[in-house]
């Protein structure tokens, strides 16, 4: 059954692919759960369904041209954007994906994407080679840090006759995923929690010009701050050096040294979770130079170290002032479970994520595949995106605190 005036409002942008008539079904189970279906159709999406079967599924007028005097009579383009709870764009083609990425406003689609100031669900769905380009990988990450949700793509045999990751989400799954994109409230169970998070590698310096650093991308680390926000954290993210953007709702305190990512932790608190993911330094040099090393006769020059502080450690030791969950990463290369299970003991968290770096992809690259081991128990997680192993550890987090 339909209501009259639903309580919850989807803008379904379809673009122009095959994929397009999935579409239809999504709306007609949007309709059936009672969520109001406001549709635009894009030029090309027209190539492949009808505005007349989408306006028949969805009960209402489907939107399509920028410049229509009498649709602009009737609601103008950016309260278009504004009147629902969710913009959703299915199929997400990746023409789509890039105007929505750089901020193009052509069309009505890429005009209403900009224009909202409400949460957008995108389902992507292309040809594998155009979603595995570097191009189209590139305006997906654009997209992520500006928050948009994703739903899909599947992998399988498509329409032009190749297989691989491309294809859009079925109905159901993206009908699921505007589902809980809409729950609002009800999905924000860290709200009123303040979650500490560290993230990077650190630098620690020589002389004014050069330093120690690693390998650290500090992706996995601001993923984790990113979910925790998505659940309504107030997240403070002290951050080693990295080249990527804050996520939406993180406060950010960037740091060099050790020393100085202790310190930022400890301003930090009092903090409901800490979790340390940043690949700190465990040296640095004991007496930094204070101008540029030449290159003299004497030889090379004799550096000497001293043991940094483990913020970990000392966070997890810190009294009364202590986060009520302290979580340390751990990185291994043998014996993952029995090392992190010492770690565990040896630093006084309660959990350690630990992984398996000698596995291909996952220093630097897009995926994790981790055990969560606690003081009574150790669960293996299958290998997933670090995203989602960052979505699936919030909600860990939020049961522990709830
Ligand atoms: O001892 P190890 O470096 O393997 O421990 C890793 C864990 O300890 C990570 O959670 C890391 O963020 C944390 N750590 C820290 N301060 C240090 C060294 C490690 O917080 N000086």
């Amino acid at each position: 059954m339909t209501d009259s005036t639903p309580s919850r409002r989807v803008l379904l942008i379809v673009g122009g692919g095959v994929a397009a008539y999935k579409a239809l079904e999504l709306t007609r189970l949007l309709r059936k759960a009672g969520v109001g279906v406001r549709p635009i159709l894009t030029k090309a999406g027209a190539e492949f369904v009808t505005a007349l079967s989408l306006s028949a599924l969805a009960e209402d007028k489907v939107y399509s041209d920028l410049f229509s005097l009498t649709d602009e009579a009737e609601m103008g383009h950016i309260e278009l954007s504004r009147s629902a709870d969710l913009v959703v764009v299915a199929p997400a083609t990746a023409d789509l994906i890039a105007k929505a990425a750089h901020g193009l406003a052509g069309d009505l689609a890429s005009t209403a994407l900009l224009a909202t100031d409400k949460p957008v669900l995108m389902a992507p769905a292309m040809n594998v080679r155009m979603w595995l380009h570097p191009a189209t990988q590139r305006n997906i990450e654009i997209l992520k840090t500006d928050g948009a949700l994703f739903v899909g793509p599947d992998e399988g045999a498509m329409a032009c006759g190749e297989f691989g990751p491309g294809r859009l989400a079925e109905p159901p799954a993206i009908f699921e995923a505007i589902m809980a994109a809409l729950e609002g409230p009800a999905a924000k169970p860290l709200a009123g929690k303040h979650a500490l998070v560290t993230a990077g590698p650190t630098f620690e310096p020589i002389d004014p010009v050069r330093g120690i650093t690693n390998r650290s991308s500090g992706r996995q680390g601001y993923a984790i701050a990113g979910a925790l926000a998505r659940l309504g954290a107030r997240v403070t993210l002290v951050s080693g050096p990295v080249a990527l953007a804050t996520p939406p709702g993180v406060d950010r305190v960037d740091v060099e040294t050790a020393r100085d990512m202790l310190a930022a932790c400890q301003a930090a608190l009092p903090a409901d979770v800490g979790v340390f993911v940043a690949a700190v330094a465990d040296w640095r040099i004991d007496e930094v130079f204070g101008t540029k090393l030449k290159k003299e006769k004497g030889g090379p020059p004799a550096l000497t170290f001293v043991e940094n502080p483990d913020i970990l450690a000392t966070l997890a030791a810190s009294g009364p002032r202590r986060p009520k969950l302290v979580i340390g990463f751990a990185a291994e290369t043998n014996d993952v479970e029995a090392h992190a299970r010492a770690k565990l003991a040896r630093k006084g968290c309660d959990w350690i994520i630990a992984n398996d770096v000698t596995e291909p992809g996952v220093m630097g690259g897009d995926e994790n595949a981790v055990l969560l081991i606690s003081r009574d128990k150790t669960e293996r997680w299958t290998r997933a995106a670090k995203d989602s192993v960052a979505h699936d550890l919030a909600q860990r987090i939020a049961e522990s605190l709830s």
